[in-house]
């Protein structure tokens, strides 16, 4: 099926100035982020994988990731403080939404997900910053995208794919195109602080009631989200009526009213 992952096409269809200029592509793999120690990296450079042995996701979890699939990591060099990777990974989660909202309604679940409109969960990200062998940090970006999936494990309650929201097959070489476009259109932006405003109108998040749940400790608490920080925290008024900010590396967050996203 031409609509499934192939490097010629992608390397045909690609409309881009640098990001994916290095493109390396694996019909299999551990994980993309296990790759990309292995390879001398430049700004810019894709790796990209049909089908991942070894897909890891947010707070310690797996990431399925069969054949169907886009998994891929975006190495960015960016002149930044550590604090400012959370902002790299949600100006690619603006980057994907414009991407796969040119298929399907979606929306950004804080801090990276992509979700359709029924809150199910199409593609995560996973940022990480790296080390090269002369100690040049790097960052990982990540991205998981459920674009022809069918079949999710049984824990996954709520994810779903492109293909089920649409009701029929995708391109997945057209859309990794069009993220990767976005993406450098994205990263070349003067002001990034339009990018942030764009991300708050098309998070869920803003204005609702949310469960924080935190990742290592034995502990929830509830309260409404009432900002995105400029470094990328949940601002949350919490129902004891402090605030607190909280990072993408500590907590999940689930909606309470019904909306019960993961
Ligand atoms: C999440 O938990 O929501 C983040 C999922 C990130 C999955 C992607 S797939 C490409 C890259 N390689 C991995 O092993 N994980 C990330």
């Amino acid at each position: 099926m031409d609509k499934m992952l192939n490097e010629k096409t992608i390397k045909e269809k690609l409309d881009t100035i640098y990001i994916g200029k290095d493109f390396y592509f694996f019909e299999e793999t551990s994980s993309t982020f296990d790759e990309a120690k292995k390879i001398c990296l430049k700004n810019g450079s894709i790796i990209c994988a049909k089908r991942q042995t070894n897909g890891r996701g947010r707070l310690g979890r797996s990431w399925q990731s069969e054949n169907g699939g886009i998994y891929f990591s975006v190495i960015l060099k960016p002149e930044m403080e550590t604090a400012e990777v959370h902002i790299m990974t949600a100006l690619c989660a603006v980057g994907i939404q414009r991407a796969i909202e040119s298929l399907i309604p979606c929306y950004i679940k804080w801090p990276n997900d992509i979700v359709t409109g029924s809150g199910k969960k199409i593609c995560g990200i996973l940022t990480r910053l790296e080390a090269n062998s002369e100690n040049e940090k790097y960052i990982n970006v990540g991205i998981g995208i459920n674009a022809n999936t069918k079949v999710f494990d049984d824990e996954l309650k709520y994810a779903s794919s492109i293909a089920l929201a649409k009701d029929e097959d995708i391109d997945e070489n057209e859309l990794l195109c069009t993220c990767l476009k976005q993406i450098e259109n994205i990263c070349d932006a003067k002001d990034y602080t339009l990018i942030m405003e764009e991300y708050k109108s098309k998070c869920i998040n803003l204005g609702k009631r949310v469960r924080i749940l935190y990742a290592h400790e034995d502990k929830s608490e509830t309260g409404e989200c009432i900002d995105i920080s400029k470094d990328g925290c949940l601002v949350i008024k919490k129902d004891d009526g402090t605030y607190a900010n909280v990072n993408s590396g500590e907590v999940s967050v689930r909606g309470i009213y019904g909306e019960d996203y993961v």
